[in-house]
């Protein structure tokens, strides 16, 4: 059953409970159909609250069948039981109470993946944000924490395994056939990190050894046969609990913490206390399955579901305004994580890129919403990349402001400060004030005003007084529900350089903040003057993308050729890259719209092979350098009337360019960049392939033969050479007898690998032009789709609308006419996912008017129809606004 209940929730609505839940008793009786369910919740009423007040706890699609106050049966006058909940009238007024709740829940029937499911022969819970209340009837809510004891009674064949959050209690056999198990959490959780699973699954183990002396059991649960893969996510594991002791001073706090990874979730992972869920992408790879990608997202989601163990589980959120409060800070300390593991640079590039990409068109679309949000009618709408990501970069400007030290003291004060509790920004942000003495208040708009500013700079030097002066301007667009904005504190990390390339140190700069190489704008305009500059300087701006802007500076093609090549700051050399390739895009766009020909500038190629060429470049570096802006970003910085056809056009036109002025250079990438030995993941081995393989791409585009990408298909030992030299056979030369034979050897090679077809479903989706429309589908029709599984969707429908701008953007509109059809479809099963895809629509406004006009009337067919789940009303409501 659908329904629209979702009313809007208002911060400033927020209140305690009236009653506190003291302690959780559960007890679960498995079944696949009907699981029975007795939660045993003592609670008191919290002093000071209305004594007349009735409890009322959340549910969800439930149905009461039992009732007990105090052991003994509830008169039915006594309480209201609805499917969303349950209220009981004339409690004790101090007194603490027990409720007996029975529950009946169908695990099997449960595709919306959202409380107690199955997937795979396994039962498994997802909780996180409201679960919880499908499972009992509950307090379901951040802010109350409870110690919870597990009982998990079931078949015994069927489920050996019996795992729950915490430590394990004991286990015995429980009459025939069956098998009881029981578990405890000593720590105060929310119902939100709560999880259960049973069934029958494969396992590795270790251990580890805390900083205190004490050894945590480590087991890593995948299905039978798949246990080798699960090596990388281990010692990923370990490396995280290590990390964050040496970095952040925090200790694990359990005797065992276990991982499991099932095969259909609908987000990557889940860090619910000592018993994290997986999506199995994230977690089973071997260099016959797993890219060089994947293995980097294993190693992040892993640390990164560790991290939430004080991030999240022993300080959590009071309310789900709050999300960025873990959210953005954990995703902040696995970037820091990667980069120590990593190379800092390449790190920081993936991120920005990856922030471009995602958040800054959220943040400039129709669904653009502050980092903590004041209202919300879906929370499971807000698990979005502005909490995620803009949420992580506030907390490095917080790091960038307060110095290495200074973040360290307010990140300590936090953990003493507030272990054990639910709480807010406000209270995050006063730990650093109170940490360093700076007043926060104008940096905290960050938190509050949705919108990418946008800085303008101008500079001019003046010879005779040695002076350089800075102009800067900072606009914050209109986002929905805030017309205008307040100045923000904007950290831009910048750095003055001479016509030789060398750094120049200004003796003293007057008219903003500059210490530490950071230049503080916190007004509306301002202008700052540079003192002791004997020649012209060159300067670099947002080094490291210190802050999450907009940056419009005029520096010609020189200038920007001289960052390039001197910066010191490596991630500011590849910005100079972008800045020198982005406008040879746009106009290509332009020129390609217009039937003109497409021609790139001379500096911009010159200086892009030469970073190529320098051996003194790390290769995962020259790899993002020779990366040009996708056709998406270009969108983005056309701001409007984009045709999809005419910008791929006129990029693919540069990329030509590019390839025959370097093509030397390239072959003799190809032939050098070379891995010996065995595979590793490593980050080094890595940059290797993927110097080689855009090396790769590029000779496909001099050559204009799909002959070396098939050579290569066929020579590949690993998936990342193997999935590239397809990408580069489907994507370039889609018909090609090559391709259909790649493509062919590929499906029947992987048919029964799950992970790794999702990839062949992807790359299909991903092939540019009007006619993948078809192939995509012909593809559903494929045995090996299934609509059911998360991933599989995402791989064939979310490439498509995601990734795919002139097939999901064909100019007749059918694109988006199959997208409402599918998303519709979705919905039916699983409402969250179907919203998800559907924020693939954010830019439509940015369209040419045709294709708008296409989209709009295909977001309308979804706007109207019947029995739409609230996840996706919200979605669609707030697109059109
Ligand atoms: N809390 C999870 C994470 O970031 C994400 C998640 C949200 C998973 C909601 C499932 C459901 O790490
Ligand atoms: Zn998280």
């Amino acid at each position: 059953m659908r329904t629209d209940t979702g009313q809007v929730i208002h911060l400033a609505d927020y209140r305690p409970t009236d009653f506190v839940l003291e302690r959780v008793d559960l007890t679960f009786e498995l079944d696949p159909t009907e699981t029975k369910v007795e939660a045993r919740l003592i609670f008191h009423r919290r002093p000071g609250a209305d004594p007349a007040a009735p409890i009322v706890l959340d549910g969800d699609e439930l149905t009461l069948s039992g009732l007990l106050l105090d052991q003994v049966e509830l008169d039915p006058s006594r309480y209201d039981a609805t499917p969303e909940s349950l209220t009981v009238r004339d409690l004790p007024e101090s007194a603490p109470f027990e409720l007996t709740i029975t529950t009946v829940i169908n695990p099997e029937a449960n595709t919306k993946l959202m409380g107690l499911y199955r997937t795979g022969g396994i039962y498994c819970t997802q909780c996180e944000a409201e679960g919880f209340r499908r499972i009992t009837y509950f307090p379901d809510r951040p802010d109350v924490l409870a110690a919870f004891t597990v009982n998990i009674i079931a078949d015994k064949d069927a489920n050996p395994l019996l795992l729950s959050n915490g430590n394990f209690l004991g286990g015995a056999g429980y009459g025939p056939g069956k098998h009881f198990a029981a578990w405890f959490d000593p720590h105060p959780k929310p119902s939100y990190l709560f999880a259960l699973v049973a069934g029958d699954l494969g396992v590795i183990e270790d251990t580890f050894t805390t900083m205190s002396g004490r050894e945590v059991v480590l087991k890593i649960y995948v299905e039978h046969g798949k246990e080798p893969r699960a090596a990388y996510a281990m010692d990923a594991l370990k490396r995280s609990m290590k990390w964050d002791e040496v970095r952040f001073g925090r200790e694990y706090d359990l005797d065992i913490f276990m991982i499991v990874a099932v095969s259909d979730f609908n987000m990557g992972a889940m860090e619910n206390k000592g018993l994290n869920v997986f999506n199995d992408k994230y977690v089973l790879a071997d260099p016959e399955i797993a890219t060089d990608a994947d293995y980097a997202n294993i190693e992040a989601i892993i640390a990164h579901e560790y991290f939430h163990n004080w991030t999240g589980n022993r300080i959590t959120c009071r309310d789900w305004f709050q999300l960025c409060l873990k959210e953005g800070l954990t995703v902040y300390r696995d970037h820091e994580f990667s980069s120590d593991q990593r190379s800092r640079a390449v790190k920081r590039i993936a991120e920005v890129r990856h922030l471009k990409s995602e958040q800054f068109p959220e943040d400039g679309g129709p669904l653009a919403h502050p980092v903590r949000p004041t209202k919300y009618r879906e929370i499971n709408n807000f698990y979005t990349t502005t909490v995620y990501e803009k949420g992580s970069e506030v907390t490095r400007m917080i790091a960038t402001l307060l110095g290495k030290d200074g973040f360290k003291k307010g990140m300590d004060l936090y953990f003493d400060r507030h272990d054990g509790q639910a709480v807010t920004i406000e209270d995050f942000v006063k730990c650093f004030e109170d940490a360093s003495g700076r007043d926060l208040t104008q940096f905290s708009l960050w938190y509050h005003q949705a919108g990418t500013p946008l800085v303008t700079a101008s500079g001019s030097y003046d010879a005779a007084a040695a002076s350089f002066t800075l102009s800067l301007e900072q606009m914050i667009p209109a986002t929905p529900g805030q017309p205008s904005k307040e100045p923000m504190h904007i950290p831009l990390s910048l750095a003055l350089f001479g016509e030789n390339g060398g750094k120049i140190e200004p003796t003293s700069v007057d008219g903003a903040e500059y210490i530490g190489e950071v230049l503080h704008l916190t007004g509306r305009t301002q202008t700052a003057t540079f003192h002791g500059i004997a020649s012209r300087p060159v300067v670099s701006i947002n080094r490291g993308f210190s802050a999450p802007i907009n940056l419009h500076f005029d520096q010609s093609p020189a200038d920007l050729a001289l960052l390039a090549r001197h910066e010191t700051n490596h991630f500011a050399r590849w910005q100079a890259l972008t800045d020198l390739a982005l406008p040879n895009l746009l106009k290509a766009a332009r020129d390609a719209r217009e039937g003109k020909p497409v021609v790139c500038e001379a500096t911009f190629i010159e200086t892009l092979i030469a970073a190529a060429a320098d051996d003194a470049l790390e290769p995962a570096f020259r790899a993002q350098a020779l990366a040009l802006p996708s056709e998406s970003d270009i969108a983005r910085e056309l701001g409007g009337n984009n045709d999809p056809d005419a910008i791929h056009a006129g990029r693919q036109a540069i990329l030509k360019q590019i390839a025959d002025a370097g093509k030397d250079v390239f072959a003799g990438l190809y032939a050098a960049m070379t891995t010996s030995g065995d595979f590793s993941p490593d980050a080094k081995s890595a940059g290797l392939r993927a110097l080689r393989n855009t090396a790769l791409t590029y000779l496909s585009h001099a050559e204009q033969t799909p002959a070396r990408a098939k050579a290569a298909f066929d020579a590949a030992n690993n998936m990342t050479d193997l999935s590239h030299a397809l990408t580069i056979l489907a994507h370039r030369f889609p018909d090609s007898a090559e391709t259909s034979e790649a493509l062919a050897s590929f499906r029947d090679r992987f048919a029964e690998n799950a992970l790794v077809i999702d990839k062949w479903f992807a790359i299909q989706a991903g092939i540019p032009g009007a006619k993948t429309l078809e192939r995509i589908r012909a593809l559903m029709d494929n045995p090996l789709f299934k609509r059911s599984n998360p991933n599989r969707m995402r791989a064939l429908v979310g490439t498509f609308a995601f990734a795919n701008p002139t097939g999901f953007g064909r100019a007749d509109g059918d694109g988006y006419r199959f997208l409402a059809g599918q998303i519709l479809d979705i919905d039916e099963r699983n409402p969250q996912l179907a919203a998800r895809i559907l924020t693939s629509m954010r830019s439509w406004r940015s369209l040419e008017p045709a294709r708008a006009e296409h989209a709009r009337l295909a977001l309308i067919e979804i706007e109207r129809a019947a029995d739409l789940s609230t996840d996706v009303r919200d979605i669609v409501e707030r697109t059109l606004k």
